[in-house]
């Protein structure tokens, strides 16, 4: 099968035509949909009908093994049994919209930020699958921000600057600066993980910024210097130019590249209206080689 791929924004993102992924298994369809991701960073597929089970499998059958420890299982089990599958959802363990004061909600709140999926574990999300299952009736779109355009728009005395730089990601920081409150147990479990701040994509060859709110520190320089670059590159990097804004329908499937661009959740009358989504997020491992 040939696929065709629409440009949805002027430097990533697209829409593909037609597809069935929870039947696609062959060698070629597959190949054909990572070299759209080494180019678009971000695939748009219509009218998916996965069920948690498909789901999983064809995240596996596209990039290998899964995340199985999402943020939120560091202060709640999930609902779903599925391997690798998070319920990206404002319903409780019961079914049931979750209240205002529901920790989780106020954990999931963190959503908001612009991150990377498992940034702050290693190995880090590579490529994050989200389908949408039940929508609100407005709101809830998810917002994407392009880090290798980001990067290439850099001078280049910045880039110079950045080359050699680690950074600390930790999904404690993020929800801290939400003024989210952890238990020392829980604290023990979130150490976070040490990642280049630009990286190559090889098989895109491209260079990339890999930021997130999770970035807490660059570990070659003092705590605030560190912070106030973080925060300069976050800034220009969700500039108008490098964001896309996806506004969900019934059964979108949405694949983005954790390693070169970031997103966030954006608002909607949650405590009213269900929103359910179910995302796997591949582990970053070696790269397989161009078909
Ligand atoms: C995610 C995420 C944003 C959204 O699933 O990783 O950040 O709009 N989702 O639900
Ligand atoms: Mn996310």
């Amino acid at each position: 099968m040939t696929l065709t791929f629409t440009p949805l924004h002027p430097l990533f993102v697209a829409e593909a035509s037609a597809v069935s992924l929870r039947d696609t298994t062959d060698e070629r369809t597959l190949a054909e949909i990572r070299a759209g991701m080494d180019r678009y960073a971000i695939l748009v597929f219509r009218n998916q009908a996965f069920t948690d089970e498909e789901e999983s499998a064809f995240a596996q059958r596209f990039d290998g093994e899964l995340h199985t420890k999402p943020g939120a299982a560091a202060i709640s089990k999930s609902r779903l049994a599925a391997y690798g599958i998070s319920d990206i959802s404002n319903v409780d363990a019961d079914g049931e919209l979750m209240e205002q004061a529901d920790r989780k909600r106020l954990y999931s709140l963190a959503n908001r930020l612009w991150h990377a999926d498992a940034s702050f574990q290693a190995p880090a999300g590579r490529y994050s699958l989200l389908h949408a299952r039940v929508l609100p009736p407005s709101g809830g779109d998810t917002q994407f921000a392009d880090l290798r355009a980001a990067y290439d728009a850099l001078d280049n005395e910045m880039k110079a600057q950045l080359e050699g730089l680690t950074c600390h990601h930790s999904i404690a920081y993020s929800r801290q600066t939400l003024g989210f409150e952890f238990s020392a147990e829980e604290l023990d479990k979130l150490k976070g993980a040490y990642h280049p701040l630009v990286r190559t994509l090889p098989r895109a060859g491209r260079k990339t910024l890999y930021i997130a709110s999770h970035a807490a520190r660059i570990m070659e320089m003092s705590l605030p210097e560190g912070r106030l670059l973080l925060w300069e590159l976050m800034q220009h990097a969700v500039q108008p130019q490098f964001v896309y804004t996806h506004k969900w329908q019934d059964g979108d499937l949405v694949i983005w590249d954790n390693r070169c661009t970031m997103h966030r959740a954006t608002a909607f009358k949650d405590v009213q209206h269900r929103r359910e989504l179910r995302r796997v997020t591949t582990l970053d491992l070696e790269e397989r080689p161009a078909a």
